[in-house]
């Protein structure tokens, strides 16, 4: 359903993607793997549209999306939870979960259930304060934004950094759902090998701007990626 072909992008005159190609297909869950700082937010960014790519081509369904803005990718299916779980502290939970779904294109005006059973946390919290949420439930919360807008592809940038543990095991259970219903393709950023292996359909590992490893998790071994990886 994603194909992303020779992608190069950076800041400014630096260039972070170095020619970077991968492929995602309907309801799979891809992981990308690699240290700090070699890109792997530069990757995401540049797929949602949030930075210009140079050179290389991005597309969903075989709709070129290269040129497209945010917005126009929003509503053509793809869902960004950045890294440090962005909501709006000073809305209400509710008012971040509609938020969500104003990117979608059927006529649905309310926040499915199926968020809520995810999450029991965010019914409980409807009209709280986003602020007031912990750092966890901060990052449900930005989950189910994006999963408010029924994405094609859900796009996670490392949703367990810094959370507690008993939260990052519902996280969990919600990336093993998605992935049972079929319905959502996942693109999950990650440091670390170990809940990749438990899910993923398929993973890359990313180091100084470029695919240096790709398989399927029986196939990356803790040998293969330990040059690549912090084990
Ligand atoms: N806004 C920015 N402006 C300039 N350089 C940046 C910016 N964000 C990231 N970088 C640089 O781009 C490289 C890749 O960063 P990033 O994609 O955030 O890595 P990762 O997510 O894998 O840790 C790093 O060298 C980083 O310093
Ligand atoms: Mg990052």
């Amino acid at each position: 359903m994603l194909q992303i072909q020779n992608l190069e992008s950076g800041y400014g005159g630096s260039m972070v993607l170095r020619g970077v190609s991968l492929r995602i297909e309907r309801g799979q869950v891809v992981c990308l793997l690699g240290r700090n700082g070699v890109g792997k937010t530069t990757l995401l960014k540049s797929l949602m549209g949030l930075l210009k790519a140079q050179s290389g081509s991005i597309c969903l369904e075989n709709h070129d999306l290269s040129k497209a803005s945010p917005d126009k990718r929003a509503r053509a299916g793809i869902a960004y939870v950045p890294q440090g779980r962005e909501v709006f502290p000073g809305l209400t939970v509710a008012e971040n979960l509609e938020l969500g779904l104003e990117a979608r294109t059927d006529k649905v005006t309310q926040v499915p259930d199926e968020i809520f059973e995810m999450f029991p946390v965010l019914r409980e919290f409807l009209p709280r304060k986003a602020g007031a949420l912990s750092g966890g439930q901060q990052q449900q919360l930005a989950i189910g934004r994006a999963l408010a807008s029924s994405p094609r592809l859900l796009l996670l940038d490392e949703p367990m950094e810094g959370i507690q543990p008993n939260v990052v095991s519902q996280i969990e259970d919600a990336i093993h759902l998605l992935k049972k219903s079929g319905d959502v393709a996942v693109l999950l950023v990650e440091q670390s090998l170990d809940f990749a292996t438990t899910v993923a359909d398929y993973t890359y590992i990313l180091d100084h701007g470029q695919v240096v490893l790709e398989g399927r998790p029986e196939e990356l071994t803790p040998e293969k990626v330990k040059a690549h990886l912090t084990l």
